[in-house]
């Protein structure tokens, strides 16, 4: 069965790895868009996406189609905001609760500094896994892309073709 990589992007760069990732292991994507955008610049930004991670808030997402019954494994991708996962994919795994049990679980996140390990630990506990989650950060992979950040892409998808993410 096939994987499926649900993420949220603001500005590109999660987008970036979630579509290497696909491309190199021939997972299906789910780009997660809430109703009402987050801004995007300046001092907006960061307020209104801050306050919304650090509140946990679960915005209303526009309707994806997508049948979980479909996938073995599930792979979250989510841009930091304060330390946190994106809101987006607390909406997602609470809309899906019933369809997300007994999946497999992977994750990635990027981000400019620091926080992603946080951001896990918060993930881990809403998808109510024990074990480690295979994971994976980059740091803005596309707004300051590099050879060796596209190189850490692919070897955490060669990572996931062979291995078995935890339940
Ligand atoms: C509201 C907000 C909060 C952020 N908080 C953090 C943070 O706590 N730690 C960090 O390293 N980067 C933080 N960032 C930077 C983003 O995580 C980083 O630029 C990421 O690569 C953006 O992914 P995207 O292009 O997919 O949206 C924050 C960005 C925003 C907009």
């Amino acid at each position: 069965m096939k994987d499926l990589i649900v993420y949220y992007s603001l500005e590109g760069n999660t987008e970036y790895v979630a579509e290497k990732i696909a491309a190199k292991t021939g997972a299906d994507t789910l780009r997660l868009v809430p109703k009402k955008a987050y801004h995007d610049k300046g001092f907006a930004k960061f307020f209104w996406g801050g306050k919304s991670a650090v509140m946990a808030e679960k915005p209303e997402l526009e309707k994806y189609d997508i049948d979980l019954s479909q996938y073995e494994r599930i792979i979250f991708g989510t841009p930091i905001w304060a330390s946190n996962i994106t809101p987006p994919l607390r909406t997602f795994i609470d809309e899906n609760k019933e369809a997300l049990k007994g999946k497999s679980f992977a994750a990635f996140a990027c981000q400019s500094g620091a926080g992603a390990e946080k951001a896990f630990a918060k993930l881990s506990k809403l998808l109510g896994i024990e074990g480690l989650l295979p994971s994976a950060i980059f740091i803005d992979p596309k707004a300051k892309g590099s050879e060796d950040k596209d190189a850490q892409i692919d070897k955490f998808a060669e990572t996931l073709s062979g291995s078995n993410a935890v339940k």
